[in-house]
């Protein structure tokens, strides 16, 4: 099912039809057009005054859709790149709702029951000894505080690799197992991400 969407997908863009791969142009695919970004922070029903948690935060593609989701709130960018940190102070230093935060790997160094809601895209697989690092986790969120995991969906196979590197997979089954071990609850999955899976659990 998930690969028919992808399918879909790939031929909205112009990957398929008679010239087959010749027609690819990736540069005509924005990521919102996969990533849905505003449907996702949507999903995460954010309140003013929240505090969020991008970790992994990247080139802070996320920053600006979580920044308008938590008027008053604040948005932590967690990033353990020195690059990626300095780039996301130059881009989002100024913005007081902004708190560009340097993680370790062990450790995100968010400060204790700080966070509502801690939202990870393409970036949980890249965490070691995740069951510790989530075990820990939970010290820094708020009473209720839930994580939201956006990853490759890896029962997409090679087709996924045209818009994210090889490898950057995980399965729902493998976070169920990894998040539970680390004392959260399974909360809800949502299914509208071509690409990934988008799972929520939630802290004890
Ligand atoms: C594939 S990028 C995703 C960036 C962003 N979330 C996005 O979707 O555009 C993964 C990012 O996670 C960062 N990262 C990897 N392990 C991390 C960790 N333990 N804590 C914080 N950031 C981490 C990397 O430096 C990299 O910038």
């Amino acid at each position: 099912m998930r690969t028919a969407i992808a399918g879909a997908c790939a031929a909205a863009i112009g990957l398929t039809g008679c010239n087959g791969f010749s027609k690819l142009d990736l540069s005509k695919l924005g990521r919102a057009t996969w990533q849905r970004p505003t449907d996702v922070v949507e999903s995460l029903d954010l309140a003013p005054g929240d505090r969020v948690a991008d970790l992994g935060a990247g080139k802070g593609y996320f920053i600006p859709y979580l920044t308008r989701a938590v008027p008053d709130g604040r948005v932590y960018a967690v990033e353990i790149d020195p690059e990626r940190i300095e780039d996301l102070e130059e881009r989002f230093g100024d913005d007081e709702g902004v708190q560009v935060v340097s993680g370790q790997p062990d450790d995100p160094g968010l400060p204790d029951a700080s966070v509502d809601v801690v939202l990870i895209v393409n970036t949980y697989h890249h965490i070691e000894d995740r069951e510790a690092y989530f075990r820990g986790l939970r010290r820094d969120l708020r009473p209720g505080g839930r994580v939201a995991i956006v990853d490759g969906d890896p029962e997409l196979g090679g087709i996924l690799e045209l818009f994210l590197p090889k490898g950057h997979t995980m399965s729902r089954e493998q976070v169920k197992e990894e998040m539970e071990s680390a004392g959260y609850r399974y909360a809800e999955s949502h299914e509208f991400l071509p690409l990934q899976v988008f799972e929520v659990y939630a802290a004890p």
